[in-house]
C-alpha cells in the first residue's frame, strides 16, 4: 500500500520526539499501520535545528503553510502550539482535505467546536490523543474502551508540573517558588507557567475529557479554575496528618442537576492509588457505571511519551483513512449530531467536604462561635485540629474537615466565619473528594 505521507510544523520537544520516534520504530509501526507512515515535510523557524535532527530526510521549510497547502501532504501534524498561527495552520490544513493530529489542548478547548465543524464538512479526522495526559492513551480509553458505560465521573492529575511541584513540597518542605524554578529548568512547565500552576493547562485537558465522557460540545468557557499558588507547606502537612493528600485535579462529574467541571487543589485521601502518584506523572480515574473505577497511569509530558500518543493517531488515520467518515470513531465519542445540550453546574451548586484552614485568638467561647455559624448553614465537621503558633503570640490556627456541602454554603459560613472579630485572617478552604463513589 502507498506510504501516507506527514508534514511535522514545529520541531520542539514533542515534534523532535515524533520524528525520532517514527525514524526508531518506523518499520514496526508500519507493520501495525498497513502502510509506511513517511515524514514528508517539517517546518519550523529554527531551519539550522531541524536540519541537524532531520539532515535530508525530509524537505525542510521555515514557511508552515508549504506544508498545509502541500497535495502531497496527507496529515499535517500540528505541533506548534497556541491559539493564534497554530489554528489558522490547523483549519488552512483542513481546507485542503488534510487530517490533523495535534497536542494542541489549549487550542482544541477553546475553538474545538469551529475546528471538529470544519474538519467534519470535509469529511477528515481531526486526532488529539497527546492534547490529554500525555503519553497516557486517555481519549482512546474514553472514546472507545468505555464506549458500553454510563460515564459517572473523571478525575485527573493532569499537570505534571504543578504535582512535581506539589510531591516536592511535601518530600522535601521546599516553598513553592523555589520548586517552580526547578520545575522549569526540566522543560516540563509550559512557554507561560502561569498554565500549569494557575490550573489554566489542567482546564483544558479537563474540558476535552468531559465533551468526550458526556458528549456535550467543548465548553472551556465553563471551567472553574484554581491553581496551588496560595497552597503553603503547612497545609500538606495538616492534610497528612488528616490522612489526606493534596493533589491539583481536574474534575468533571454528572450529577441529577448538571456537570460539573472544575480544576482546583483537592484533598484525596491517602489510601487512594491516585493520591499515591508523585512527580511529573499523571494519573486519570474514569468511573463508569458498567466497569466501576479505572486507572490510567503514565508520563503526562516529555518529548517521547507524548511523542507515543502523536504517532498512535497517526497510525489511526492511517487505518481509517478509507473508511467512510460516517463508519470512524466520531470526534467526541458519539455521533456529532447527538451531542446533549445538558447544563453545566456553577460552583454554588457544587456539592463536596471541605479542608477549612483558619486562624483564630485562642480564648474561651471561639470554637463555639465558628460552630455555630457551621450549623447555621447546615455544614457538619467530621475532623477538627488545632495547632499552636509558632511565636508567642495569643493566636492559633483551626484545621476543620466538613461533611458534603453546598459550595453556597460553605462561602456563607466562610463569610460569616471571617466576619468574627476574634478570627484574624482570611479562611482557606481546600475542596476534598473521597473518590469512592
Ligand atoms: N505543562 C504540561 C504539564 C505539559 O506540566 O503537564 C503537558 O501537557
Amino acid at each position: 500500500m502507498k506510504p501516507i505521507h506527514i508534514g511535522i510544523l514545529g520541531l520542539g520537544t514533542v515534534g523532535g520526539g515524533t520524528f525520532t520516534v517514527l525514524k526508531r520504530n518506523g518499520e514496526e509501526i508500519a507493520r501495525r499501520a498497513g502502510r509506511k507512515i513517511v515524514v514528508k515535510m517539517v517546518a519550523d523557524k529554527d531551519l539550522k535545528k531541524v536540519r541537524e535532527l532531520v539532515g535530508n530526510d525530509a524537505i525542510i521549510t521555515d514557511n508552515a503553510h508549504e506544508v498545509t497547502c502541500n497535495p502531497d501532504i496527507d496529515i499535517v501534524v500540528e505541533l506548534i502550539g497556541g491559539q493564534t498561527i497554530a489554528k489558522e495552520l490547523i483549519l488552512e490544513a483542513i481546507a485542503h482535505g488534510k487530517h490533523v493530529v495535534t497536542a494542541n489542548k489549549a487550542l482544541l478547548a477553546n475553538h474545538g467546536t469551529e475546528i471538529f465543524a470544519a474538519a467534519r464538512a470535509k469529511g477528515v479526522i481531526v486526532a488529539f490523543e497527546a492534547a490529554v495526559a500525555g503519553g497516557i492513551p486517555i481519549i482512546k480509553a474514553l472514546r472507545e474502551g468505555l464506549t458500553a458505560n454510563r460515564i459517572t465521573w473523571i478525575a485527573g492529575i493532569i499537570n505534571g508540573t504543578a504535582n512535581f511541584i506539589l510531591s516536592e513540597m511535601r518530600e522535601k518542605g521546599l516553598a513553592f517558588n523555589e520548586v517552580l524554578a526547578q520545575a522549569q529548568k526540566l522543560g516540563y512547565a509550559e512557554a507561560d507557567p502561569t498554565y500549569d500552576i494557575e490550573g489554566i493547562d489542567a482546564a483544558h485537558k479537563i474540558t476535552l475529557m468531559s465533551a468526550i465522557a458526556f458528549g456535550i460540545p467543548v465548553q472551556f468557557d465553563k471551567v472553574y479554575t484554581e491553581g496551588i499558588t496560595k497552597l503553603t507547606s503547612e497545609d500538606i502537612q495538616y492534610a497528612e496528618e488528616l490522612g489526606y493528600r493534596i493533589k491539583l485535579l481536574g474534575i468533571t462529574k454528572r450529577t441529577e442537576k448538571g456537570i460539573e467541571l472544575r480544576v482546583h487543589p483537592t484533598l484525596i485521601p491517602i489510601k487512594r492509588l491516585i493520591a499515591n502518584v508523585e512527580g511529573v506523572m499523571n494519573a486519570v480515574v474514569v468511573k463508569g457505571d458498567a466497569v466501576g473505577a479505572t486507572l490510567y497511569y503514565g508520563a503526562g509530558a516529555g518529548a517521547e511519551p507524548t511523542a507515543s500518543s502523536v504517532i498512535a493517531d497517526l497510525v489511526d488515520v492511517a487505518r481509517m483513512q478509507t473508511a467512510d467518515p460516517m463508519h470512524r470513531v466520531p470526534t467526541l465519542s458519539f455521533q456529532p449530531d447527538l451531542l446533549s445540550d445538558t447544563p453545566m453546574l456553577s460552583m454554588d451548586d457544587v456539592e463536596t467536604s471541605y479542608y477549612l484552614r483558619m486562624q483564630v485568638v485562642d480564648k474561651p467561647g471561639v470554637m463555639a462561635e465558628i460552630t455555630r455559624i457551621l450549623a447555621d448553614n447546615h455544614i457538619s465537621i467530621s475532623a477538627m485540629i488545632q495547632k499552636e503558633a509558632s511565636d508567642d503570640s495569643d493566636k492559633v490556627s483551626i484545621i476543620m474537615l466538613t461533611h458534603t456541602t453546598l459550595e453556597r454554603s460553605i462561602n456563607a459560613a466562610i463569610k460569616g466565619i471571617e466576619s468574627l472579630p476574634v478570627v484574624t485572617n482570611q479562611v482557606f478552604r481546600i475542596r476534598i473528594e473521597e473518590l469512592n463513589k
